[in-house]
């Protein structure tokens, strides 16, 4: 019986729902996850990962700030800025991430993409300070979703910047903390293309935060 319920549940959906309950304790984060998970997407399909491994990317991308379920509230609700050791805390989150993921055997290479989330091209992201290409091509296409995500959206710190100023941003950084050629892909999916556009666009009407 278990066994066919099983077949019937959609995994996507059920990620939704988890990712859904972490972000309700963070108002300013609501919806955070499902917008790095489209533009994640985009950008995927547009240098042509298709089929599982396309599924695997975009869920991982849902999951990707998982780990902060297990950052306090303090820390991660904190107005003002964050001092050393906050910022300490705060980086644990792909670990912790990767931990809840690796109790599932079947989530084990979407934990690998969680887990490296937050590396940079240049080699001065963490956990591990991975450099270009072994940081994994997922991770690499989120940490890009993520930034733009982050820019472009109000927090309580700070105002969302312009297109332009965030296109600007995500050039001057193309081989520092971005992939070059997935950076220039993901200002063409996110700011060239009129579809996408549009659904920016329509994020804000949601009033997205
Ligand atoms: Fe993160
Ligand atoms: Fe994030």
């Amino acid at each position: 019986m278990y066994k066919n319920m099983i077949k019937y549940i959609d995994f996507h959906d059920v990620i939704e729902c988890l990712i859904a309950a972490v972000e309700a304790r963070d108002k300013y984060t609501c919806g955070h996850s499902t917008r790095v998970a489209d533009i994640t997407l985009k950008i995927a399909e547009e240098i042509g990962i298709q089929g599982a491994a396309l599924e695997m990317i975009h869920m991982a991308a849902h999951m990707h700030d998982i780990g902060k379920i297990g950052i306090s509230d303090e820390i991660l609700s904190k107005p003002g800025k964050l001092n050393a050791l906050e910022w300490d805390t705060i980086k644990q989150h792909p670990q912790i991430g990767y931990n809840i993921l690796t109790r599932s055997n079947a989530l084990r290479e979407i934990a690998d993409i969680v887990l490296y989330h937050h590396e940079r091209w240049d080699g001065n992201g963490y956990p591990e300070g991975l450099k270009g290409e072994e940081i994994p091509l997922g991770s690499r296409i989120i940490a890009l979703a993520d930034s733009i995500d982050a820019m472009m959206y109000k927090r309580p710190y700070k105002q969302p910047i312009t297109e332009q100023e965030c296109i600007y941003q995500i050039k001057i950084n193309k081989g520092l903390q971005f992939d070059p050629y997935l950076a220039q892909i993901a200002i063409n999916v996110c700011f060239q293309k009129q579809s996408f556009y549009y659904t920016f666009e329509s994020f804000t009407a949601n009033g997205a935060k």
